[in-house]
C-alpha cells in the first residue's frame, strides 16, 4: 500500500512526475547521484522521529540508545572510509559542516584564503551573500589564464601578503584533482590553518583514486550526495585535539537536533563505499568523465583545461555560436539535465554565462559505459549546433528516452517493493 498516495495525491503526484523525470532523462549535474534502495530506505525511517540532540552517550533526550548505535556505526565507518582522528556526521549540509568549521578555526573578521566562486568555488567559500562572506574577511585565488589550472603562485603571493589565519582548498567547478600538500605547504610557511572541502570528489578520494587531504589537512568537510553517493548531507573531520571545539562548533554552534534518519543513511552509505564494488564505480565515473570530454573535444567545443581529472568538466559552449543558458534549456527539452556554468575569465553574465557544467557520477551509477558517453557527446553536439531545430530536438528526446529506459534508476528497486 503506498500511504503518501491514498493521504496525500497532491504530493503523490508530483512526487510520481519526479520518478519519471529522474528515469526518463539523462542526469548530468556534477553534484548529483542516485543513492542506493538501502540509503533511502534508512531515510525515509522511522528514525526521523527521534530527537537526539548532543552526541552518543551524552544527549539532551531520553530514549536514544539505538539511535546512538546508528551514530556510532557512522562515525566508525566514516574514520575507516578516510582515516580521520575525530569525525562529526551531523552536519545537515555541506554548508553547514564549512560553518562549523570556520566558527572552529577562526574568529569573525579574520581573513580566509579561498577558491574564486568565477572560477569553480563554492558560496560558502566567502562569497559575499553567503555567511562566510559576511562574517570572515575573504581573499580569493584562482586559475592561470594559459592553462586554467589551480595558480599556486598566486596563492603562495596571497597568502604572504595577506597573512590569513585559514586557507580553504576545494571547489564546485574545478575539473582537475587538487593537490592537497601544496596547499598545506603554503599553509604552513605561513602559519595558516588549512582547510579541504572535498565535496564534489569525497567519493574518488574513498575509491582512493584522488588525493587524500586528510593526513595533510586540518579540517575537512564534504557533503553525502556528490560522487559519495549518500543522502543529502555534510560531514566534517579533525585531528583529535580539535575535536571538542569542532563537535562544539556543530551542536550547539550552527544546529539543533541531529537528523538521525539521514545519519542512519550516512552509515549505509559509508558502508557502500568501503566495499571494493565502490572502487569499480568511481573508476568508472572518470572513465567515463574522460570519455564524454574526449568526445566533446573533439566535435567542436572548448574544455575548461582542455579536458578532466575527475567527475566533471566544464564546457565553453560559445564557439558554437550559443551561451550556456539556450544550452542548458534546450538540453534539457531532450531530457539532458545540466546546469549553466561561469568559465574562469568568463566575459558573459552569471544568468548567461559561456559554459555548461556536465559530470558523470549520476549516470555510471545507472550503468552507462564509455560506449554510451560517446553516444551521449554526440546528442549533445547535435542539439547544441541545432538549437532551433524542432525536429533535432524532437527525435533527441525520444533517443534519449530510449537510452534511458535501460538503465533503470535505483528506485525503481523501491518502488517495486512498495508498491
Ligand atoms: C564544494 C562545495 N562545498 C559545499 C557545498 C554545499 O553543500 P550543501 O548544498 O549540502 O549545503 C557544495 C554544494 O554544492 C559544494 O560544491
Amino acid at each position: 500500500m503506498n500511504f503518501i498516495e491514498q493521504e496525500d495525491p497532491d504530493v503523490w503526484a508530483a512526487m510520481q512526475a519526479e520518478q519519471t523525470r529522474q528515469h526518463e532523462g539523462l542526469e548530468m549535474i556534477a553534484s548529483e547521484n542516485f543513492t542506493s534502495p538501502a540509503v533511502m530506505q534508512a531515510v525515509g525511517s522511522v528514525l526521523t522521529n527521534k530527537y537526539a540532540e548532543g552526541y552518543p552517550g551524552h544527549r539532551y533526550y531520553g530514549g536514544c540508545e539505538f539511535v546512538d548505535k546508528v551514530e556510532d556505526l557512522a562515525r566508525d565507518r566514516l574514520k575507516s572510509l578516510f582515516g580521520a582522528e575525530h569525525v562529526n556526521v551531523q552536519p545537515h549540509s555541506g554548508s553547514q559542516a564549512n560553518a562549523a568549521v570556520y566558527m572552529t578555526a577562526i574568529q569573525p573578521g579574520d581573513t580566509v584564503l579561498a577558491f574564486d566562486l568565477a572560477h569553480g568555488g563554492h558560496l560558502t567559500h566567502g562569497m559575499k551573500l553567503n555567511a562566510s562572506g559576511v562574517l570572515y574577511k575573504f581573499v580569493h585565488y584562482g586559475v592561470r589564464k594559459s592553462d586554467q589550472r589551480l595558480d599556486f603562485d598566486q596563492v603562495a603571493r596571497l597568502a604572504r601578503e595577506h597573512k590569513p589565519k585559514l586557507i580553504v582548498a576545494g571547489a564546485s567547478a574545478y575539473p582537475r584533482e587538487i593537490p592537497h600538500g601544496t596547499f598545506a605547504e603554503i599553509a604552513r610557511e605561513v602559519g595558516a590553518k588549512l582547510m579541504v572541502d572535498m565535496a564534489h570528489y569525497a567519493g574518488l578520494v574513498a575509491a582512493g583514486i584522488h588525493d587524500n587531504p586528510v593526513p595533510v589537512a586540518d579540517f575537512v568537510t564534504s557533503t553525502t550526495h556528490k560522487t559519495l553517493r549518500g543522502p543529502r548531507g555534510g560531514i566534517a573531520m579533525c585531528r583529535s585535539a580539535d575535536a571538542k571545539m569542532l563537535d562544539r562548533s556543530v551542536f550547539p554552534g550552527q544546529q539543533g537536533g541531529p537528523l538521525m534518519h539521514v545519519i542512519a543513511g550516512k552509515a549505509v552509505a559509508f558502508a557502500e563505499a568501503l566495499r571494493p564494488e565502490f572502487r569499480q564505480y568511481a573508476m568508472k565515473v572518470v572513465e567515463n568523465a574522460k570519455a564524454l570530454a574526449e568526445a566533446l573535444a573533439s566535435g567542436g567545443v572548448r574544455l575548461v583545461s582542455g579536458g578532466t581529472d575527475n567527475h566533471l568538466m566544464l564546457v565553453d559552449v560559445t564557439p558554437l555560436g550559443i551561451g550556456g543558458k539556450t544550452a542548458e534549456q534546450v538540453l534539457d527539452r531532450c531530457g539532458i539535465t545540466c546546469n549553466k556554468n561561469m568559465i574562469p575569465f568568463d566575459e558573459r553574465k552569471p544568468m548567461d554565462p559561456s559554459g555548461i557544467r556536465l559530470g558523470t557520477p549520476a549516470l555510471t551509477t545507472r550503468g552507462l559505459g564509455v560506449d554510451e558517453m560517446k553516444q551521449v557527446a554526440a546528442w549533445i553536439l547535435k542539439v547544441l549546433k541545432n538549437h532551433e531545430s524542432e525536429q533535432v530536438i524532437a527525435t533527441t528526446r525520444r533517443d534519449v528516452a530510449e537510452l534511458a529506459e535501460q538503465f533503470p534508476v535505483p528506485a525503481a528497486k523501491l518502488e517495486a517493493v512498495e508498491r
